[in-house]
């Protein structure tokens, strides 16, 4: 039985949990700043770090105690190293060190965003969907995943399509050139004067919308040679729900109130049918290039219903999504990731720094 204690600090959440094996999960204490980032309409990068000042010493021991552990159980520490804002990545960093070194433990500085890939190695048989929506249900099935996979990692920071060929290894696809999926859906979420994030509030008013209410731009991007690639540029269909607005409300100004009986419903549901065709789109086109065996969605925007469904639907072959939990950032996915660096023999000294920039490609 290998126990590793994951931390995560790169961005608004502070989080700690217990993972056996890499798979069982045994606590996941997630302490969220979401309320006091709200009235910012963003993460305030200082505020962000003095709270998880405040936050990492109750959120680890938290873990502990809801495992029912002491620190001398644990196998392993494994901490968020980046990408993400430097001075939440030190608090958790600076703690998993202190607590590798005090107790003599092994240290795992992880890629994030590969973090976000090994939420897929927490899901239950019930989380692999078959194109037809049924639940493969065969007990122990989910964990047995067979390379390549495609996988559609979007969040509030990133986006990217990555094709991984085994634990560890990673062929970057593409990936944003602007704006992140998550980063729409914050900012056009303010646009409609929803409350922050937008994600989630956007997917709640598009359920009383519809999709095709508005023409909003898909953005295919082609290379020079006019091939197709796996690019994404969001920042098009933001400008476009705000030229909507402009054209519906003379003199609009930011955050200024909406009339009254203003479409906001079907403009949600018009910009999220839009960055869910593009997302869904790449990423089965690049399943079917390279023979995938399933697709993989994760990160906060994974959560969103609409995307799951289409991408459930179009892709031809079976996709994997995280339980709802483990979408946002959460220490149980580090900890998942953490694991098979452990068990690969990769730990770190613990004189590692952060990285705030660490793309995936450069950790195979
Ligand atoms: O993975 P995450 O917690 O943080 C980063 O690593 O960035 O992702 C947060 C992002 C936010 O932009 C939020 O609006 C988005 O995930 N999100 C969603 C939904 N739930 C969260 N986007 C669309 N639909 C949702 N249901
Ligand atoms: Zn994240």
């Amino acid at each position: 039985m290998t126990v590793i204690l994951g931390i995560e600090s790169s961005c608004d959440e502070t989080s700690a949990a217990v993972v056996v094996d890499g798979k069982e999960i045994r606590s996941n204490v997630v302490s969220s700043q979401i309320d006091i980032h709200a009235q910012y309409g963003g993460v305030f990068p200082e505020i962000a770090s003095r709270a998880h000042i405040e936050q990492i010493y109750p959120v680890v021991e938290q873990a502990l105690q809801q495992a029912d552990l002491i620190l001398d159980s644990v196998d392993a520490v494994a901490v968020t190293r980046g990408p993400g804002l430097a001075g939440s990545l030190v608090v958790g960093v600076n703690m998993a060190k202190g607590l590798s070194i005090g107790r003599r433990l092994p240290i795992i500085g992880v890629n994030h965003l590969e973090g976000h890939i090994y939420s897929l190695w927490l899901a239950g048989p019930e989380y692999r969907f078959l194109p037809d929506d049924t639940p493969v249900n065969a007990t122990g099935e989910s964990l047995l995943i067979e390379f390549p996979v495609i996988v559609l990692v979007v969040s509030g920071g990133h986006t990217e399509l990555v094709l991984m060929t085994d634990h560890g290894r990673y062929e970057r696809l593409g990936g944003t050139l602007d704006d992140a999926a998550g980063e729409a859906f914050d900012k056009v979420g303010r646009l409609l004067g929803l409350p922050y994030p937008g994600g989630p509030s956007i997917q709640a008013a598009a359920g009383k919308g519809d999709p095709a209410a508005f023409d909003f731009p898909r953005v295919w991007l082609k290379s020079n040679q006019g091939e197709r690639n796996y690019n994404f540029s969001f920042s098009g269909l933001k400008t476009a729900v705000l030229r909507t607005l402009q054209a519906m409300i003379p003199g609009y100004q930011l955050d200024q109130p909406l009339p009254p009986d203003f479409p906001v419903a079907d403009l949600a549901a018009s910009f999220q049918a839009a960055v869910v065709d593009v997302l869904v789109g790449k990423t089965v086109r690049a399943a079917k290039e390279f023979d995938a065996k399933e697709i993989f969605v994760a990160g906060g925007v994974s959560a969103n219903a609409a995307l799951r469904a289409t991408m459930i639907t179009r892709a031809g072959r079976p996709v994997r999504v995280p339980p709802l939990s483990l979408c946002t950032d959460n220490a149980a996915m580090i900890a998942a990731a953490g694991y098979h660096r452990f068990k690969a023999g990769q730990t770190d000294a613990p004189d590692f720094d952060v990285r705030p920039t660490w793309p995936l490609t450069e950790i195979s």
